[in-house]
């Protein structure tokens, strides 16, 4: 990895206020390994409550609504998600646009409406079992990153991708290391398309069932940049595995 590894947490709809041991014991070991930049998305109402217990790890949420405010019961904006302490936001993770009908034009909006909001912005991309049984996974991933990454002044400098393939999210399955470095590079020749040369700064982080025991070899692909991580970012012990193993690939 030649960029400074980026290893974030989802805690998706888990954690209520017992789970923020979980963040200060992560934030403490952050410390120790300072080469690697460490982040947790909680669920909204741990956001604030993350912020105050630590210190060096970024704090973010997992969504937003793309208006800055207004009549949307249940809806918080990146506004609020500023105000509440996170500095970024995940947009356009596979089971929002599965589970609430998102379209890359709605993920658009929302990254763009993070972005003039102050935040960054981590957003997703990722292929079915299906489609990469049909040969179409680069082809669908392209089409995602044209129509749902933010355009605008600065865009491309508040911006992380996160592949995450949809068929290893929770299924304890992943891509082999070449079809992760071959879907890698052509997410960097792609944001290349879209944002000129600059894009080559983007961090390209790889999600799905990343573990402590197959980071440090998801770490050595092509263009991976850090880890998005799920489940195994719920306890300090199973998230540091894998900030330790990002540590170790910056060395190797
Ligand atoms: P798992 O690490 O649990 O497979 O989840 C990946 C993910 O969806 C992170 O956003």
């Amino acid at each position: 990895m030649a960029q400074r590894p980026y290893v974030v947490g989802n805690w998706k709809m888990h954690g209520t206020r017992a789970m923020l041991a979980e963040a200060r014991a992560i934030d403490r070991a952050a410390e120790r390994l300072i080469k690697v930049q460490v982040a947790l998305a909680p669920p909204y109402t741990l956001i604030h409550a993350t912020r105050n217990e630590a210190v060096l790890i970024g704090v973010g949420a997992q969504d937003c609504h793309p208006a800055d405010g207004g009549a949307h019961t249940g809806d918080i904006s990146a506004a609020m998600l500023k105000d509440a302490g996170a500095g970024f936001v995940i947009v356009g993770h596979s089971e929002r646009r599965a589970d609430h009908g998102e379209t890359d034009a709605d993920v658009k909006a929302k990254a763009e409406g993070a972005i003039a909001a102050g935040l960054e912005v981590i957003l997703c991309v990722g292929e079915s079992e299906a489609q990469r049984d049909a040969g179409e996974a680069e082809k669908v991933v392209a089409r995602q990153l044209e129509g749902s990454l933010p355009q605008g002044e600065n865009a491309a400098e508040k911006v992380t991708v996160a592949y995450e393939p949809v068929w290893a999210i929770g299924t304890g399955r992943t891509p082999s290391i070449d079809d992760i470095g071959a879907m890698h590079r052509a997410i960097r020749k792609k944001l290349v398309s879209i944002y000129g040369e600059g894009a080559g700064e983007i961090r390209i982080l790889y999600g799905g069932s990343v573990k402590a025991e197959n980071a440090a070899e998801i770490f050595e692909a092509d263009e991976v940049g850090g880890a998005l991580v799920g489940g195994a970012s719920l306890t300090a012990e199973s998230f540091l595995g894998i900030i330790a193993a990002a540590a170790e690939g910056l060395q190797g």
